[in-house]
């Protein structure tokens, strides 16, 4: 490197050759916006686990870069300045909350916690898995009660399967692969009485791609009760999911439990990328939008084909194709394109995450090409 460009000016130019060597060889080229990009199964367009297509934004990617000069040192590095920039934006407290490697890691935890202490865990059919699969392969029984007719979850339905034994009711929302939302005053009403009996989980990975009026994240009711707690990531709209940065938000006895029981934790370089990341709106602003232009071709195509689909609170919508989603992958596969793998009990339904425009438009055509 020549001496009067430092290396970290030289990875701050942003020149084109300096980010592929930065994001490694074709990491960034599993889009159609790339110029000569052909989706093949080997390299197809990722559609399937409900990632950012954009990446990481620059203002994030600096503060990494800033974050090397000292990244050889143990220590929190940002993890304060984090804190803060969540406790003002979230009206919590310090001791409200606390971070993981991905909000996968405090999922886990929680099945551990119950694995260890006892009880069972009470959820939605279907819902994400980490925590119920972690928790049940160490022997926790897991009370499952099937989504409404809507596709949302009928929390009358999980109080009436609630039992003295439950510990922890885990609920997503938006749902995955569900995106559908619970209605924000029946499910404030349903935290604070079911808290009273157990710990009341939300999971809200998908926090910041709603656009609706019916939902309301439930962080304020965690920073306020003894027995409610809130994950977030920064691994969707963020674009961390390689960085792993998950956030728990509730009350300093269970933010306490959870620092108790992780092993794993944050690092430096994901910390001090979040920190940036959360204060710089524009970028969030622009990947809401581009989501909601990728969503309007997805809705398009399904309505020009009578195809019973889910209306989407996130970045990923699940539609009826009628054949076993196993088969459907591997169609979409053999075309270039990944999409999300079988749901349980919707087994002739499909799950597909929203790309860049570019992408829902070549999605639409190899789904015309298959289906139609
Ligand atoms: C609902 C939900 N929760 C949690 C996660 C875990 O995300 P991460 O571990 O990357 O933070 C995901 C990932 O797809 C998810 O869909």
């Amino acid at each position: 490197m020549a001496n009067d460009v430092s290396r970290r000016d030289w990875l701050k130019g942003g020149s084109a050759i300096a980010m592929a060597m930065l994001l490694g060889e074709g990491a960034n080229a599993q889009n159609m916006a790339v110029p000569g990009f052909v989706p093949t199964p080997e390299n197809p367009i990722r559609l399937g686990t409900n990632e950012n297509p954009y990446g990481m934004s620059r203002v994030a990617r600096n503060a990494i870069i800033d974050m090397f000069d000292t990244a050889h040192l143990y220590g929190r590095g940002k993890y304060m300045e984090l804190i803060d920039v969540l406790a003002e934006m979230e009206g919590a407290k310090r001791e409200n909350i606390t971070f993981s490697g991905g909000s996968g890691e405090i999922l886990k935890t929680l099945g551990l916690i119950t694995a260890v202490e006892g009880g069972s865990v009470l959820t939605a059919d279907p819902t994400y898995h980490d925590l119920t699969r972690y928790a049940g392969r160490r022997g926790v029984n897991i009370i499952q009660v099937p989504v409404d007719d809507n596709m949302t979850i009928d929390l009358d339905a999980m109080r009436a399967a609630y039992t003295d034994d439950v510990s922890i009711i885990y609920l997503v929302n938006p749902n995955n692969p569900l995106p559908t939302i619970m209605e924000k005053n029946k499910l404030k009403e349903f935290c604070l009485e079911m808290s009273q009996k157990c710990l009341v989980f939300i999971d809200e990975a998908y926090h910041e791609y709603v656009q609706n009026p019916d939902y309301e994240t439930m962080v304020p009711l965690a920073v306020a009760n003894e027995n409610i707690l809130v994950a977030r990531t920064a691994s969707k709209i963020h674009g961390f999911a390689g960085v792993r940065l998950g956030i728990a938000y509730g009350s300093p006895t269970w933010i306490g439990k959870l620092r108790e029981f992780m092993t794993g934790g944050t690092n430096q370089l994901a910390v001090a990328g979040a920190a940036a990341s959360y204060k710089d709106t524009e970028t969030q602003d622009f990947c809401r939008r581009k989501n909601q232009e990728s969503l309007a071709i997805v809705y398009e195509l399904f309505d020009k084909h009578n195809v019973n689909y889910v209306k989407s609170n996130a970045n990923f919508v699940f539609f009826e194709t009628g054949q076993e989603a196993t088969e459907v992958r591997q169609l979409f596969r053999d075309n270039g394109v990944l999409v999300g793998r079988p749901f349980a009990p919707f087994t002739t339904w499909c799950r597909v995450s929203m790309g860049k425009p570019e992408d829902m438009r070549y999605f639409a055509e190899v789904y015309e090409k298959l289906f139609t």
